[in-house]
């Protein structure tokens, strides 16, 4: 049977998440260890998934570097100060995720405890680029251009940039494993903005540094989208999976990523949106190009959208498991 969970599986397409979301910030629901632990479990109880993911946000860790943030309604994210010049760099102060952080650690064994090894728990974090991106370009962009630029202009500041957010990554996923996750996703979201030559010489070296570190202690996903002309990049800095976006078949990435390694993918999540013929339709072509092949864990090609159905989720899940059943 083919194992199934979401990115983005607890979140606004969910009754409940919106009811909790009319009282607490999205921060303030990361930052309280007994709202992160419901939300967390929410879709477990509503889903058959097979997997919960820890409630919290890929920018967390910005704030105690020295780069506040908040999230606005309608906009997203938007970091107060973000950096532009490489003395900013020099200005940001690496810390302990077990001080500062402490609220997701908690959550996490508070999880585990519910849980109770019910299905496993996967902490994450973000990767090198994109948390830089966010950090220089203080929101969500589209070419990533002061990003870029930085990168280009100041290749040493670059690096001293990723160095740091390498280490502090990788103390927090640490941390994560000593509080009791089961294994760990990074999350390099736009990483697919970088050619193959870039990324070799920009990001895989702090990429890497982080899968070195977790040094196997649990198993480790490394996703991100717009992947499909880096893939061989990705894998080659690390991961016991590689996350699939949808905008290739998931077939023709696994035989590049090579077959030695796990695959997690690919459907796109906009077909969830409807009509479920559809969305069923692709499932079936997704496991038939899986063909019954031992490692691929079955998820969307980026997070569920918040204008989804949750019924669609729901028959989503229990039909790859009654599907990946008859294929075997
Ligand atoms: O269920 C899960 O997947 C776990 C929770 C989770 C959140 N953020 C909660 C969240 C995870 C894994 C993340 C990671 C995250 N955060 C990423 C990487 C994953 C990806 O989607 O590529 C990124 C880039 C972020 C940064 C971020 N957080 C943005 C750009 C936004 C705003 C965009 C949006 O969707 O509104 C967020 C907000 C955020 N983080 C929400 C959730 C559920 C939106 C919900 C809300 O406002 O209540």
């Amino acid at each position: 049977m083919t194992p199934v969970w979401f990115m983005r599986q607890a979140g606004r397409y969910m009754d409940e998440y919106r009811a909790l979301r009319q009282r607490y910030s999205l921060l303030e629901i990361c930052r309280t260890p007994d709202l992160a632990t419901e939300v967390t479990l929410q879709p477990v109880r509503r889903l058959s998934v097979d997997a919960a993911i820890i409630f919290s946000d890929l920018l967390l860790p910005l704030d105690p570097l020295g780069l506040p943030f908040d999230f606005i309604k309608g906009e997203g994210p938007q970091i107060e100060r973000p950096i532009e010049t490489p003395a900013d760099i020099d200005r940001l102060r690496p810390f302990e995720p077990r001080d500062a952080l402490s609220h997701v650690l908690d959550a996490i064994r508070q999880v585990q405890e519910e849980l109770d090894g019910h299905v496993p728990l996967i902490g994450f974090a973000g990767a090198p680029f994109t948390l830089a991106s966010y950090a220089i370009e203080g929101g969500h962009s589209n070419n990533f251009a002061k990003t870029k630029s930085l990168m280009y202009a100041h290749p040493d500041a670059w690096h001293r940039l990723c160095e740091t957010l390498s280490a502090v990554v990788g103390d927090f996923l640490l941390a994560q494993i000593e509080a009791g996750v089961d294994a760990l996703q990074v999350f390099d979201s736009w990483v697919g903005a970088l050619d193959a030559s870039d990324y070799r010489e920009f990001v895989l070296p702090h990429t890497r540094a982080i899968f070195d570190r977790i040094g196997g202690r649990v198993p480790t996903i490394h996703f991100g989208t717009g992947t499909a002309t880096i893939l061989e990049e990705l894998r080659d800095a690390g991961g016991d999976v590689i996350g699939v976006d949808w905008r290739i078949p998931l077939d023709e990435a696994w035989a590049r990523i090579g077959h030695d390694r796990a695959v997690q993918g690919n459907l796109d999540p906009t077909l969830l949106l409807g009509p479920p013929a559809r969305m069923f339709q692709q499932t079936d072509a997704l496991l038939g190009r899986v063909g019954g092949r031992a490692g691929h864990i079955f998820n969307l090609g980026h997070g569920i959208l918040p204008s989804t159905p949750v019924e669609h989720v729901q028959m989503l899940a229990h039909y790859v498991h009654t599907a990946s059943r008859r294929l075997r």
